[in-house]
């Protein structure tokens, strides 16, 4: 959970007393972190509560105590937020369900905004308004279950308690749609009827892991792939009980939560599924990304597109680029994209994207960008727009630096975390990089998660 801010104003040198580790405080949250947890005060101490919003007055136990900042777990709503409004879903992972989706847009654009100024002390950009989702429910194109054991003893699948690695609440998510929530149905009957058992995290043994559901929204083709540690599994019976586009069942020695590495086998079906975007047809692969909310992956690629103001000309690299959605979409108005990928499938799938759209001014290398930005410099030459999509972490100084020496004139950074957009935009910025414009897309309604994508100039 990220912390970082919107910074506690706490004068170092007149630090307030801490309360102790366990006691019990009464505080009216008046913020929200990156995050998304609620930030309260005790004497001007700042602590974060998960599960609250600003107006709450709540009773909560202290469970951290930093010298700057406390963790505290919330005992009791006293008085709730004026904003709170009653929840639809009853699993985890929908934290902002409480607040009216006006209030979630307007405080993510706000964090956005705060993040480049507080953290980034960047100035002189535009930030354009928010884009809204199109469905609040329902919008996951991928669910990541687990298994567990109910207190009963019968298997269950659903998502880890909140802030448990252990337990389970058994059910299905609000956010993934009626064919994924028949999908994990299926799976779940055809597991019980079969007697097999959840894997144990504490004791770590037993099979049944994890169950990664995918859909194409626009083909309704779907992917189930069961995760388990090594053992038997009756996969005739299997893909008889599930019907699946692409069913694959993959083995995990290592112990802990994982849903990568192991063995997987195609137990029936096709080894990808194929989506539409943006005009285009896309191959997935299991261990390829594919953006989580179809229909918003559409809008935040049409602000890329925009940010990259493209005229046909142009030499264009794609970072971290998957499958190849951003580059194969761009490429239409580029002269040549580049792209650049860590996970080789993604890449095989990129490069059969290319071929299967007849794309042909688009070429695909899988490697480290942190390594291989260089190389590809040396081989493609410099480019004139520069793509970067990484994950949360956002870019290394190194990557930064790689990528300021690259030089191109336009930098388009679609983030899926403004804190550490903020320090890589002022790192840019450092290196003669102005950042022009900013445009959030909520792709995750319900949730603390924010993207947007970012627009940086270098000067003339
Ligand atoms: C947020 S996803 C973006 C993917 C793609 N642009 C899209 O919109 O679907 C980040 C991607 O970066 C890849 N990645 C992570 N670390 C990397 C690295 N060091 N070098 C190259 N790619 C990396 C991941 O495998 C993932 O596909």
């Amino acid at each position: 959970m990220d912390q970082t801010a919107p910074a506690p104003d706490v004068d170092p040198s007149a630090r307030p007393p801490r309360p102790e580790r366990g006691q019990e405080v009464e505080v009216t949250v008046d913020r929200l972190a990156y995050g998304g947890n609620g930030v309260a005060r005790h004497d001007g101490y700042v602590l974060f509560v998960p599960g609250t919003f600003p107006g709450d007055r709540i009773r909560a136990q202290v469970t951290k105590r930093k010298r700057a900042y406390g963790e505290a777990r919330l005992l009791e709503v006293l008085t709730p937020s004026a904003d709170r409004i009653a929840p639809v879903a009853h699993h985890p992972g929908v934290a902002w369900q409480v607040l009216p989706y006006e209030k979630q847009l307007a405080i993510k654009a706000e964090q956005v905004h705060d993040a480049l100024t507080r953290i980034g002390h960047l100035e002189g950009f535009v930030q354009e308004p928010i884009v809204g989702a199109e469905e609040q429910w329902g919008y996951r194109n991928k669910l990541e279950y687990s298994f567990g054991t109910s207190g009963s003893g019968s298997l269950v699948c659903g998502f880890h308690a909140p802030g448990s690695w252990e337990d389970i609440v058994d059910g299905v998510s609000e956010l993934g749609s009626d064919r994924l929530a028949r999908a994990r149905e299926e799976v779940l009957a055809f597991c019980r009827a079969q007697g097999l058992e959840a894997y144990d995290r504490r004791a770590q043994a037993g099979f049944l892991r994890n169950l990664v559901l995918r859909e194409a929204r626009r083909t309704g083709e779907t992917q189930i792939r069961l995760v388990t540690s090594r053992g038997e599994l009756d996969t005739v019976a299997f893909s008889q009980a599930v019907e699946a586009t692409s069913l694959v069942w993959t083995q995990i020695d290592q112990v802990g939560e994982t849903t990568t590495g192991g063995y997987s086998e195609l137990v029936a079906g096709r080894e990808t599924i194929t989506e539409e975007l943006g005009g285009l047809e896309f191959s997935i692969s299991p261990e390829a990304f594919f953006q989580t909310n179809t229909e918003m992956a559409e809008q935040l690629y049409a602000v890329a597109h925009e940010y990259a103001g493209l005229q046909g000309w142009e030499r264009v690299y794609d970072l971290f680029c998957g499958i190849g959605t951003i580059g194969l979409t761009l490429a239409r108005r580029a002269g040549e994209v580049w792209g650049l990928e860590i996970v080789e499938p993604a890449i095989a799938d990129a490069i059969a994207n290319a071929r299967r759209n007849e794309v042909e001014n688009a070429r695909f290398f899988a490697g480290d960008v942190r390594l291989a930005l260089r190389e590809l410099v040396e081989t493609a030459g410099r480019p004139d727009v520069l793509v970067v999509d990484p994950p949360r972490a956002g870019l290394s100084q190194k990557v930064v630096r790689r990528v300021i020496e690259a030089g191109p004139k336009r930098i388009v950074y679609v983030s899926c975390n403004p804190t550490t957009l903020a320090p890589n935009a002022a790192q840019l910025a450092e290196a003669g990089y102005a950042l022009k414009q900013v445009r959030p897309v909520d792709m995750f309604p319900q949730t603390p998660h924010i993207e947007c994508v970012a627009l940086l100039e270098r000067g003339p």
